[in-house]
């Protein structure tokens, strides 16, 4: 399988710290990675030394068969970077700012610079120095997206961005995809990457912890269940269902805890004239926190 990322023993020291720790991850080509962790955790450490801003202390970053410490030119046309901390410069237009960065692309189509302003329903006349926090952020997913570049490599891009810009900008992001771009994309917030995410890489203290599909991590998360029953519910038999972690009854309801599969449980109440039953989303938050604390 071709990889659009590979790191090996990636590894950045910042004199006695260590932010990022022996880093081995693959990215394939055509997917959503979610890059999680807690604040701290060397996120966007990695991310500048894929983009190739910084060196690493040890080990190698391979991005499109290119080192990304060394082959900056032969890699920049074809990555989209937003940086976490997005400043441009204040005193150039929205316009002047993207049209100095299609000049450094060699060149961009015009029609897709408007069509991503609609969009975002950015208004290019304006300083950037003058745009509020959110704006700004879209002057800088502009300048990502514009080139149509084969990887994007976003540091927690939804900051200062309102709900239905939000909306938008992962649409985006699945359209993107769907085009076969690869998008590495960081976040502190699960739930922002679990949406739109087809796989997680969770990071903590530097370290990778886990890489996972994002349906897998919800086919182990928990889950819960209320079944209402015709008559009492029968608690031993619910309770000797593998996976059943919590039972709690109300009258003729079963509230239920379950990890895993909820096919067994089902099939096993259906028996005993089960009248209805209302499944809850995966706590998917929890099966993450699990990760965060180092328990997963
Ligand atoms: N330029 C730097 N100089 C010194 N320490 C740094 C520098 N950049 C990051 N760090 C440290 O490296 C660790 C990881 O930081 P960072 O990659 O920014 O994490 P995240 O993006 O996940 O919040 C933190 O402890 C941070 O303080
Ligand atoms: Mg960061």
């Amino acid at each position: 399988m071709d990889h659009v990322i590979r790191t090996r023993n990636l590894t950045k020291r910042f004199g006695h710290r260590t932010a990022l720790d022996g880093l081995n991850l693959d990215v394939s080509a055509g997917i959503i990675l979610g890059y999680l962790g807690p604040n701290g955790a060397g996120k966007t450490t990695t991310i500048r030394l894929l983009a190739g801003l910084i060196r690493p202390t040890s080990g190698s970053a391979v991005v499109f068969g290119f080192d990304a410490s060394d082959q900056y030119d032969a890699l920049q046309r074809r990555i989209g970077y937003l940086p976490g901390d997005f400043v441009a410069y204040p005193d150039l237009t929205g316009a002047q700012y993207l049209s100095y960065f299609a000049h450094l692309y060699g060149g961009v189509d015009r029609a897709r610079i408007d069509l991503l302003t609609k969009r975002f329903d950015l208004d290019l006349g304006v300083r950037i120095g003058a745009l509020s926090r959110g704006n700004r952020q879209k002057v800088g997913i502009v300048q990502a997206f514009m080139h149509d570049p084969d990887l994007l490599i976003l540091d927690e891009p939804t900051t200062g961005l309102d709900p239905l810009m939000q909306r938008e900008f992962r649409e985006l992001l699945r359209e993107t995809r769907d085009a076969g771009r690869t998008v590495f994309l960081s976040s502190h917030v699960l739930s922002e990457v679990e949406a739109v995410a087809d796989t997680v890489a969770i990071l903590r203290a530097g370290r990778l912890v886990t890489v996972q599909s994002v349906q897998a991590l919800r086919d182990k998360a928990r889950r819960r269940l209320d079944l209402t029953f015709a008559t009492t519910p029968p608690t031993d038999l619910v309770r000797a269902v593998a996976g059943v972690q919590q039972l709690s009854i109300d009258g003729r309801v079963a509230h239920v805890v379950v990890t895993g599969s909820t096919a067994e449980l089902i099939k096993t109440v259906a028996a005993y004239g089960v009248t209805n039953v209302v499944s809850h989303e995966a706590d998917l938050e929890a099966a993450f926190l699990d990760y965060y604390d180092g328990q997963g």
